[in-house]
C-alpha cells in the first residue's frame, strides 16, 4: 500500500491552523514536519514548540523529519511535542544504535535518513532495527528542489536488501515528488511519498485530489 506524507513547510504558514485542518480531510497517512537547525542543513525551520500547534490541530501521524546535528540532544522534546516517528540523518550521527533504542523505547517509530550523495553502506548494517528508511531525492534544506534521477537506484539497492533480509520496514522517498517522480519510486520500491510544493502549490487546495494523484 502507498501511503502519502504531505510535507507542511511548503503550505501558508500565515494560515497554519486552516492548511491543517484541509489536510485533516484528505486520506493522506501522515503529516511529514521538516526541522532544520542551520547547521546539518543551511536553512532553519521551526521547533518543537510548533510541532506541538500542529499536533492540537491535526487527526494525522506526525513524521518528523530531523536536518539536525546533535539529534541526541533533541529527539524527546520532538516526541513529548506529539512526533509519531522521528527520523534522523546517518550524516549526523554515524553510530546511531543507541539513539534509535532510545527512541523505540519511547513507544515511537524510527526511521534513519540518507542524503543523495551518501552510499546505502553507511546505513544497511541498521535497517533491521529501523522502522523506515528515508532516501532523499533532493538534498536536505530546502523545498522546491528537482527531483535527483540517480536516487531511483538507490531505491532499488534497498528493496533488494529488505527483501533478501526478510524484514519489512518502510521506504519513503523525499524531494521532488510529484505525480511523474511518484511512480518512479513506486516501481522502484518505494511505498511512503513526501510531497511538499506539488501538494501545496495549488490555486485551488485541492489535497484531496493532489494526494491521490501521487498513489
Ligand atoms: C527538504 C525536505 C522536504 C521538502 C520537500 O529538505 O526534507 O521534505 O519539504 O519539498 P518538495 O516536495 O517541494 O521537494
Ligand atoms: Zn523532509
Amino acid at each position: 500500500m502507498i501511503k502519502v506524507a504531505p510535507s507542511i513547510l511548503a503550505c501558508d504558514f500565515n494560515n497554519l491552523e486552516k492548511e491543517i485542518k484541509l489536510i485533516n480531510e484528505t486520506n493522506c497517512e501522515y503529516i511529514h514536519c521538516d526541522i532544520m537547525d542551520g547547521h546539518f542543513v543551511p536553512n532553519i525551520s521551526f521547533g518543537p514548540d510548533i510541532l506541538k500547534k500542529i499536533k492540537s490541530v491535526s487527526n494525522k501521524e506526525l513524521d518528523v523529519h530531523l536536518m539536525i546535528e546533535n539529534v541526541e540532544n533533541f529527539f524527546h522534546k520532538f516526541i513529548n511535542s506529539g512526533a509519531n516517528s522521528i527520523t534522523f540523518h546517518i550524516e549526523a550521527l554515524k553510530n546511531p544504535l543507541n539513539t534509535i533504542k532510545e527512541i523505540k523505547k519511547l513507544n515511537t517509530k524510527v526511521g534513519l535518513a540518507i542524503k543523495p550523495n551518501t552510499n546505502l553502506e553507511k546505513i544497511i548494517n541498521f535497517i533491521e532495527y529501523i522502522d523506515l528508511v528515508l532516501i532523499m531525492t533532493v538534498e536536505p534544506g530546502f523545498g522546491g528542489q528537482k527531483f535527483i534521477y540517480s536516487q531511483i537506484n538507490k531505491i532499488k539497492e534497498l528493496k533488494n536488501e529488505i527483501i533478501k533480509r526478510s524484514i519489512n520496514i518502510d521506504i519513503q522517498v523525499d524531494g521532488g515528488i510529484n505525480r511523474k517522480t511518484a511512480k518512479e519510486c513506486i516501481n522502484a520500491g518505494a511505498n511512503i511519498l513526501v510531497a511538499g510544493s506539488y501538494i501545496f502549490n495549488d490555486s485551488e487546495q485541492n489535497y484531496i485530489n493532489k494526494i491521490d494523484s501521487l498513489r
